[in-house]
């Protein structure tokens, strides 16, 4: 590891990372990566800054860490943004954490469509700020020709009302005959959640020390591999990301078999 973290800093940065991902690639990388971006409020703290700064720090490795993903050839990358939960926060961290993804993506924009990422969302729209849905929806109308990485934003994201969603729905179905029980497999149930189309994680990643699911994606993450790491997003960088799928090629996953 020692190695690893004096070659990120020297001078031929790119060219070692280049040859750290060849290595990676060498065995499967997960197709999808799911991140609970957490500890920006106590990255902030301990540098006596308002939360705030740590959520503005921690966008800077959005970008950072979905390059990344990209170079590796992961398929879909899953960031949670903010949570069903996180309206309890004081208005002045809401307010500003609505505005990240009209700052984020009226900087990065060019470039995601640059690198051919599609950028998506997965969430509760309806009471979101006109003016961070708009930002969001333009990227994802911007980038939707593209075919590589998919970005997908989890925003005012929550499992539980996500299936509970997803239930209401299948009774709507069910009353106009769209569906009846026999049809409901759990390939047809995944397909009324907010990741239809999407393969389930095959690794989540939450930074912070906590350890803990927050309401994220508790039916995708049944078979996932977990890797926790006490870094604070903001603090987050490639060596740890490489970390991460170093520990998960080591994993033996065996979905209940043998
Ligand atoms: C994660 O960092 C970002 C969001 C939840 C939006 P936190 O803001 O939760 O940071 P901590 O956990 O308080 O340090
Ligand atoms: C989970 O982090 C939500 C996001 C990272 C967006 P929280 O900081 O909200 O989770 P808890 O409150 O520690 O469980
Ligand atoms: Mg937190």
């Amino acid at each position: 590891m020692f190695d690893k973290m004096k070659l990120w800093k020297n001078n031929s940065e790119s060219s070692n990372l280049q040859d750290t991902i060849e290595k990676l690639k060498q065995q499967p990388i997960p197709a999808h990566v799911a991140i609970i971006m957490d500890g920006n409020g106590r990255w902030a703290s301990k540098r006596s800054l308002p939360r705030v700064a740590g959520h503005h720090e921690g966008m800077k490795v959005v970008r950072r860490v979905t390059r990344f993903a990209n170079k590796l050839g992961v398929k879909t990358l899953t960031l949670y943004a903010f949570s069903t939960e996180n309206w309890k926060r004081p208005k002045l961290e809401v307010d500003f954490l609505m505005k990240l993804p009209e700052e984020f993506l009226g900087t990065f924009l060019p470039e995601l469509i640059e690198e051919n990422v599609q950028v998506r969302m997965m969430g509760n729209k309806e009471i979101l700020p006109k003016f961070t849905l708009t930002a969001i929806e333009k990227a994802i109308d911007a980038t939707k020709e593209n075919d590589g990485l998919v970005l997908n934003f989890a925003m005012n994201y929550g499992s539980r009302a996500e299936i509970l969603e997803a239930v209401k729905h299948v009774l709507t179905d069910s009353k106009s005959g769209i569906i009846d029980e026999e049809q409901l497999t759990e390939e047809v149930f995944s397909s009324y959640l907010m990741t239809n189309g999407m393969n389930d994680p095959d690794l989540l990643i939450r930074t912070s020390g906590e350890i803990r699911l927050s309401n994220f994606m508790l039916w995708q993450l049944a078979y996932s591999e977990f890797w926790f790491t006490d870094v604070l997003w903001p603090d987050f960088n490639e060596e740890h990301f490489v970390e991460a799928v170093e520990v998960f090629q080591k994993r033996q996953r065996r979905f209940g078999g043998v």
